[in-house]
């Protein structure tokens, strides 16, 4: 059920390969497995068991029993909270081992797992700990004759889905808020990153967590997941990943009436008006698509900016692809940019680039495979110029380091061309006018705005979309709706 894994950093540690179902990893029931690929070398990590429709009825089970156990029912706030406060300190102690896994199953740098994605992890288990004895219900005085009060309930059994690009914050978004409320659940990891959260798997029976409370499995997303979504003990699906499939999960939960929470695609604008701090613009705006690999749901894929100032926008922004955007090894210290997770995203991005140029957009940097020593899923970074709103990449979610820059005249034309998408996740602009700042925030369609930065996410605000980017909200205080229900109770106080 373990193997022990040795990274390029020399980091040693037992890696489970089991379902982790009742706080045991076991195998799945036909015993079949899928194999982590490491996106540097294309080799195989290891192979993890993949769960099945007999597996996720398991798990189910176990989730459901726990639900309606005592040793969980019966916790107050206070006492679920301290679970998850011991478990964001074990995510802390395995820190560096947590941010190596993330590193070779994901390709993102190690810097960069270790430094933001392991911060965000304990922050969002500690916020959502602190909420945990602080989210209750209201008494609604509706005179001497009744008596009436609300109290605030956990779902149920949560399913949860999540995607490869950020596999343990996806999972502690997920987490947080479903334990601080109480809920049980089944998360199903990606197929292509299921390495690190197996790993916290082990720390959550360490930080006595009840067995079933938490029950996490990897599987392909239309054998188990498809499962998990149809299930009629689930209560709740949450998912993250592509607009496609989060379609087809809205379709499969209707049967059962699940309540659902969808994190999906995004084509984000970021406007740059004549009169912003350029270097400014130019640093958030490479991170804004570059970072990750691209493999950003709120990337801010395309940079709209205002013709006065376009080729010196530019300029700029190529600076900082030439300067920041190192490709190569993850685990080599100054590295920005790994490989792509998996070689179906390299080609789907590579073919994404091809569609560009087909379509006449002019190729200013990139646009082709970027191998480090003849070996891994590597993209340059690429930037697209003379950009026309009809063409696929301009419209459609590339999830690369891959950029579309065009220019635009007027408020209007940028607000037009902003909200020219079937999408509406995140948004950005840039401008030193206060009053014009907040009122091209309110005009433009998406469930966040950064205003002078971009992809500035912050577990204590809330994070989703509007259009075909999602419904629901995740993080901060807005979060807790998706996971609870408010209960009605009517007492005659004239019996
Ligand atoms: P996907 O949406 O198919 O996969 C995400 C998760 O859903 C995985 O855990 C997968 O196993 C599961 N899944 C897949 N099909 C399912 C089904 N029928 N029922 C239940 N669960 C299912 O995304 P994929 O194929 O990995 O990536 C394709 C594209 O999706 C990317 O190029 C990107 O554009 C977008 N994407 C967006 C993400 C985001 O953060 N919003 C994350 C990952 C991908
Ligand atoms: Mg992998």
């Amino acid at each position: 059920m373990e193997v022990e894994l040795t990274a390029p950093n020399g980091k040693k540690w037992m890696q489970p390969l089991g379902l982790f179902i009742n706080n045991e990893f076991v195998k799945s029931s036909n015993e079949q497995k899928i194999a982590s690929i490491n996106p540097t070398t294309e080799e195989e990590i290891c192979s993890v068991y993949a769960a099945t429709s007999d597996d996720v009825d398991k798990a189910v089970t176990a989730a459901r029993k726990a639900f309606r156990d005592k040793s969980w029912k019966s916790l107050s706030g206070t006492e679920r909270g301290a679970l998850m406060l011991k478990l964001a300190d074990l995510v802390g102690q395995h820190a560096e081992t947590l941010a190596t896994i993330e590193c070779l199953d994901n390709g993102k740098p190690y810097s960069v797992a270790l430094s933001e994605n392991l911060p965000e992890v304990q922050n969002v288990l500690r916020y959502y700990a602190g909420y945990a004895d602080k989210n209750f219900g209201q008494v609604i005085d509706v005179g001497p004759a009744k008596f009436a009060y609300t109290v605030k309930e956990p779902l149920g059994v949560c399913g949860q889905i999540i995607p490869w690009n950020y596999p343990l914050d996806m999972a502690a978004w997920k987490l947080g808020p479903a334990l601080c409320c109480g809920n049980t659940i089944v998360l199903k990891l990606a197929e292509q990153t299921p390495l690190s959260m197996l790993y916290v798997a082990k720390l959550i029976k360490e930080a006595g967590f009840p067995p079933g409370v938490v029950n996490i499995i990897n599987g392909h997303g239309r054998e188990a997941g498809a499962a998990l979504v149809q299930h009629p003990q689930v209560d709740k699906i949450a998912f993250t990943g592509s607009t496609a499939t989060g379609k087809e999960i809205m379709k499969m939960a209707s049967a059962t009436m699940k309540n659902i929470t969808l994190e999906t695609g995004g084509k984000s604008p970021l406007i740059v008006f004549e009169d912003a701090d350029l270097d400014n613009a130019a640093t958030w705006s490479h991170g804004g698509i570059m970072s990750n690999q691209g493999q950003i749901c709120t990337a801010t894929s395309r940079i709209l900016v205002q013709e006065p100032i376009y080729n010196q926008f530019l300029e700029k922004f190529k600076a900082k692809v030439q300067e920041v955007s190192v490709v190569g090894d993850p685990f080599e210290e100054n590295t920005f940019q790994g490989p792509q997770v998996t070689k179906q995203q390299y080609e789907r991005v590579l073919s994404y680039i091809r569609a560009g140029k087909e379509e006449g957009a002019t190729v200013m940097m990139g646009g082709e495979p970027a191998p480090q020593k003849g070996k891994g899923f590597f993209v340059a970074p690429t930037v697209f110029t003379n950009v026309k709103p009809s063409m696929q990449i301009y419209r459609e979610e590339i999830f690369g380091p891959c950029v579309a820059i065009v220019s635009f005249k007027t408020e209007e034309e940028a607000i037009e061309l902003a909200n020219d998408t079937t999408y509406g996740l995140g948004s950005a602009l840039f401008t030193k006018d206060l009053t014009r700042a907040h009122r091209v925030a309110r005009e433009i369609e998406a469930g966040m705005v950064w205003i002078n930065s971009s992809n500035d996410s912050d577990f204590r605000i809330p994070f989703g979309g509007v259009k075909q980017s999602g419904i629901g909200r995740e993080l901060g205080e807005a979060g807790l709706t998706a996971y609870c229900h408010v209960k009605s109770i009517h007492v005659n106080m004239a019996a």
